[in-house]
């Protein structure tokens, strides 16, 4: 078989690369981080991107100096993640980022699995609610995993779960601690996003309705060490 036919499956982030709520998760942090009197931007959060809602709140509280108690940080996330709730209340498949549907029937056509490998604890919600939901071979999320990303084990579980070889699965990731997790682990890496932003990805599109099996074979050239046009 030649080599550019062997990928056998996508695992997707969620957040930022198939639904539109990275901006939400933005909100909801900015406010929270105003309530404590901390500036936080929208560079900040490209740190906090992909990072599950316990460090994210960790990294918050840090950058303004804050010691709170463990007690008193869940229910500081508690209290984001219900301001991020009331934001997604009502989703719908309008929340569907350009692309995510056509690429997702695309790979099920052809045979390539499907993954999911997002830090959020609130992404069943997300997928039943925009109706993708059955698309999907494998799914982790925010609730399987014991390690934030940029530790690789939410894609190396989704691998173990899909029973494939991570240099045979492209990760999709719009975060900077995502494309960390997907290389350590060993995955073909495509950023979706600033190729300026996402530096170490393999290569980077702006969103999926750039993205074909064509492209994606052709990256696990590109992540072999070929120089394929992509
Ligand atoms: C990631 C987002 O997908 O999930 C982060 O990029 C978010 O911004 C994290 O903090 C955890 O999400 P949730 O829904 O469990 O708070
Ligand atoms: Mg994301």
């Amino acid at each position: 078989m030649n080599e550019s036919n062997k990928i056998k499956a996508v695992i997707f982030d969620l957040d930022g690369v198939l639904v539109d709520t990275a901006g939400y998760h933005y909100a909801a942090w900015h406010r929270l981080a105003l309530s404590l009197g901390i500036e936080f931007s929208k560079k900040d959060n490209e740190q906090l991107k992909g990072v599950s809602r316990i460090e994210s709140c960790r990294f918050i509280l840090k950058m303004g100096g804050i010691v709170k108690t463990e007690e008193e940080i869940n229910e500081l996330c508690a209290l984001k993640n219900s301001w991020y709730l009331e934001t997604i209340v009502g989703m719908d498949k309008s929340e569907l980022l350009p692309g995510t549907e056509k690429l997702l029937k695309s790979l099920q056509m052809h045979g390539i699995k499907i993954g999911l490998g997002s830090a959020s604890k609130n992404a069943r919600t997300i997928l039943d609610a925009t109706g993708i939901d059955h698309y999907f071979d494998a799914h982790i999320d925010g609730n399987d995993v014991t390690k934030s990303k940029p530790d690789p084990e939410v894609f190396l579980m989704g691998a173990q779960k899909l029973d494939l070889d991570p240099h045979d699965i492209v990760v999709v990731e719009d975060s900077i601690k995502g494309i960390e997790a997907a290389l350590k682990g060993g995955f073909i890496t495509l950023g979706i996003g600033l190729s300026s932003v996402l530096i170490d990805a393999h290569h980077v599109e702006t969103g999926l309705e750039h993205v074909d099996i064509t492209l994606l074979k052709n990256l696990q050239q590109v992540a072999q060490g070929s120089k394929v046009q992509l």
